[in-house]
């Protein structure tokens, strides 16, 4: 009870100093697959404070996405508790390496554009793919510009673009 009594009266003190981000959603745009177009970035529970970076038709459970500097965090309400997008190491000459949100961590190199497509700089970032894939829904990678392989059909290129979230 008493901690149920402290973590509540936590969560609204920092919900409520949390309110100014500019929030939004990420969707998919630009696939040649309409079932990969359209679709909602939301952080599918892999394990504790570990989340894989699934796509959906509906924002019922999308994600409150932020960009500080650098950084694409996902607002869950609590500051100290922000999940953070990283791109998994380009490892074993894969041609595609996974997308995770995990808490208290977070990548550089983020970027929102004018046109309000969702950028990465690095050297090997070759662009974002979907992927129908073992958590039963799309999935988001992201492709290793230096290992070109035919992707399978079940993948495609997106582009990613901000949607502000109306409040
Ligand atoms: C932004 O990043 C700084 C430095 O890591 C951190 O102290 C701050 O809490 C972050 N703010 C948000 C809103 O994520
Ligand atoms: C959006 O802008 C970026 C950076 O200028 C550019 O690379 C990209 O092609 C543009 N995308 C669209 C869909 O216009
Ligand atoms: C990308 O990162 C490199 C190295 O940090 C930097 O020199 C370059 O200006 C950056 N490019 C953009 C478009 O931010």
């Amino acid at each position: 009870m008493l901690f149920t009594q402290i973590a509540l009266a936590a969560a609204t003190f920092v919900a409520g100093s949390f309110a100014a981000a500019d929030e939004f959603y990420i969707k998919t745009t630009g696939s040649s697959l309409s079932s990969h177009n359209d679709l909602f970035l939301e952080a599918y529970h892999t394990g504790a404070g570990l989340a894989d970076a699934v796509l959906s038709t509906d924002n019922i459970n999308a994600g409150h996405f932020y960009l500080n500097d650098t950084e694409l965090r996902m607002d869950v309400g609590d500051v100290d508790y922000a999940y953070g997008f990283e791109l998994a190491a380009d490892s074993g000459y894969a041609a595609w390496q996974f997308v995770t949100i995990n808490v208290q961590t977070a990548q550089s190199g983020f970027s929102v554009e004018s046109n309000g497509t969702v950028a990465f700089n690095g050297t090997e970032f070759g662009g974002w793919l979907a992927c129908d894939w073992w958590h039963g829904a799309p999935q988001l990678f992201w492709k290793i510009e230096f290992d070109s392989v035919d992707i399978p059909s079940s993948c495609s290129s997106v582009t990613l673009v901000t949607q502000a979230i109306s409040s």
